[in-house]
């Protein structure tokens, strides 16, 4: 059995004999993107260094990251499916490009020295071409040249990566297939449509920019971006033809069919053993979240509301959530120490959704029966109380009647949510419309704001305060601190003021590279709690503020705008929280 770690650890060290330099895993829930709400790819906190920012470890990284998609959770149930999983990443920020990358990729799966795949069960598709972008042909080249037979490189259009927003680096991709199917001969054509053939590896070439006026054009930087399915591929190196058959996952998927009364239907196990994985995740993430009906915390109580539907779909009776959640902390616990620290917060938060929706999951559904017997649709009201009333998300409510053949007026019910006036559910992953370049330029003036007010509090009301924490949207940001009152109106006053004189200052922003212990020693702030690389960089404003942080920053302080302070609380004892805003006029 070649394990996870095992897998993991080939890589990185396979990326490290070329060249890259290993990086930390980043949170789940983006730092400063707020173009997904989940960090989906190894790419999201790598955004400014693909758009051209130096990275302090170099032009190679290499990365192991925890993803998670919504938007395959309606596929969570076949075999190879999952709302989390880690993914391998290696990184050129402009340096080697697609030749390279294709050969580093076919030398890692291939080679006796790291993964030994069988050659033969190896296929490829590449970009095949659409209006405005010719049909990749280079990257057909470099994977003959590999040896790679042409009849198992096949070309599709789908294979083009981002842009995240309306616009941005953006590129065709190259996706490695495996035949996973044991019983089965590999066929001789290669048809990426053809269930046997599981995805393990893609490799984005970003060489172009998206522009607002929805031109493609060079980019100065072309990076490379790949992500490698870690579970899939620890399936195929097993002869496995299932992820849920792999080590922990199948000890989770065990573990909850010994609670089943319904052992058969694997699909529902599946998806409570993928959800709940999920959820413990993500309250055990640093920037944790808590199940509510917006953003992340309505994609995580939907996770837990689903799993529970699904768990009570096979006949598991009584509170269960809590019971998989030790398990899953006691599996992962090793690799990730944050699930054992906030292991207290996870259950707690578990058993805390399952006792809200339990009874209500029950009545909801005899509600669902008395409202659906006699006809074949809900209307907009009775949907509305399903989801208002009994907790149902909607995308259950949806499901359930799709299981039953009835329809739902969806407009409907959103006219009720409008006029009940339900604010902000998440709804698609995608948040900002504006295009990343431009969301950007957000990004950096709140985040020079950040550093300014972080020195500002220091001046103004104590030398103590430290960073606890710091969120960006493109509206606003949060910066969390150690404080033990409520600040009054004129410090706040004074605490905007200063910001503001620094503003007007037109300070030029400036980063150094360095290591670590040099930065800490020249008094650099660090947040409490980060864990930073051995380089760092360090961002000044000016003589006034210094940071370590990984930017981006405007050049200049000018550029901020006007700074207002628009909600001051505790978060916590001892703790104070900030949100603030920069307006143009
Ligand atoms: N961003 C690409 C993906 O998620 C490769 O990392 O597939």
């Amino acid at each position: 059995m070649i394990t996870t770690n095992k897998l993991k650890q080939k890589y990185i060290d396979f990326f490290k004999s070329k060249g890259h330099a290993v990086i930390e895993q980043a949170s789940l829930i983006p730092e400063n993107d707020n173009t997904v709400l989940f960090t989906t790819a190894g790419m999201h906190p790598l955004i400014p260094f693909l758009l051209g920012q130096p990275h302090p470890l170099g032009k190679r990284l290499v990365d192991c990251q925890l993803c998670v998609r919504t938007t395959d959770i309606d596929k969570v149930g076949d075999e190879v499916h999952f709302s989390l999983f880690e993914m391998l990443g290696n990184w050129s920020l402009g340096d080697y490009f697609k030749k390279e990358s294709i050969a580093y990729s076919y030398e890692f799966l291939t080679s006796k020295q790291w993964l030994n795949l069988d050659k033969s069960r190896i296929a490829v598709t590449v970009f095949s071409g659409n209006k405005d972008i010719a049909k990749d042909t280079s990257s057909i080249d470099c994977w003959l040249e590999q040896g790679l037979p042409i009849e198992r490189i096949a070309g599709l259009e789908e294979n083009w990566w981002g842009p995240a927003g309306d616009c941005g680096p953006c590129g065709p991709d190259t996706e490695v297939f495996y035949w996973k199917e044991n019983s089965k001969p590999v066929p001789k054509l290669f048809d990426p449509n053809d269930k046997g053939w599981v995805e393990i590896w893609n490799n984005v070439l970003m060489e172009y920019n998206k522009t607002k006026d929805g031109r493609f054009e060079q980019l100065k930087q072309k990076n490379i971006d790949t992500g490698l399915g870690v579970e899939r591929v620890v399936m195929v190196l097993n002869c496995l033809d299932d992820v849920f058959k792999v080590e922990k996952i199948k000890e989770i998927y065990d573990f909850i069919k010994g609670l089943a009364k319904d052992k058969e239907n694997e699909r529902a196990i599946k998806i409570v053993t993928d959800h709940l994985r999920a959820s413990v995740f993500i309250l055990a993430d640093p920037r944790a979240v808590v199940p509510s009906n917006t953003d992340q915390g309505y994609v995580l109580r939907r996770f837990i509301r689903r799993a529970i539907r699904f768990g009570r779909l096979v006949g598991i009776e009584g509170s269960f959530c809590q019971l998989v959640g030790k398990k899953i902390i006691e599996l992962y616990k090793e690799e990730y120490p944050q699930l054992e620290e906030k292991k207290r917060f996870v259950l707690l938060e578990l058993e805390k959704e399952e006792n809200k929706f339990s009874t209500a999951l029950a009545n909801g559904l005899k509600e669902f029966n008395r409202i659906s017997e006699n006809s074949r649709g809900l209307s907009g009201k009775d949907t509305f109380l399903l989801y208002q009333s009994y907790g149902f998300p909607i995308e259950m409510i949806e499901e359930i009647a799709g299981e039953r053949g009835i329809t739902i007026d969806i407009d409907g019910f959103r006219d009720e949510e409008k006029r009940h006036q339900e604010t902000s559910r998440a709804g698609a992953e995608q948040k900002f419309k504006g295009g990343l370049a431009e969301h950007t330029q957000i990004t950096k003036r709140y985040h020079t704001a950040t550093h300014i007010l972080n020195q500002a509090l220091r001046n103004i009301l104590s030398s103590d305060i430290k960073q606890k924490g710091s969120n960006i949207t493109s509206e606003r940001l949060r910066f969390d601190f150690n404080f033990d009152r409520k600040l009054n109106e004129s410090e706040i006053k004074d605490i905007e003021d200063e910001v503001n004189r620094v503003i007007s200052l037109g300070l030029p922003v400036t980063r150094q590279s360095m290591k670590l212990e040099d930065a800490l020693k020249q008094g650099a702030q660090a947040e409490f709690g980060s864990k930073y690389p051995d380089i760092v960089f360090v961002y000044s404003v000016g003589d006034y503020s210094k940071e370590i942080c990984m930017g981006p920053h405007v050049e200049n302080t000018s550029e901020l705008g006007h700074f207002r302070i628009v909600k001051e609380e505790s978060i916590a004892s001892g703790r104070r929280r900030i949100k603030a805003v920069l307006e143009y006029e």
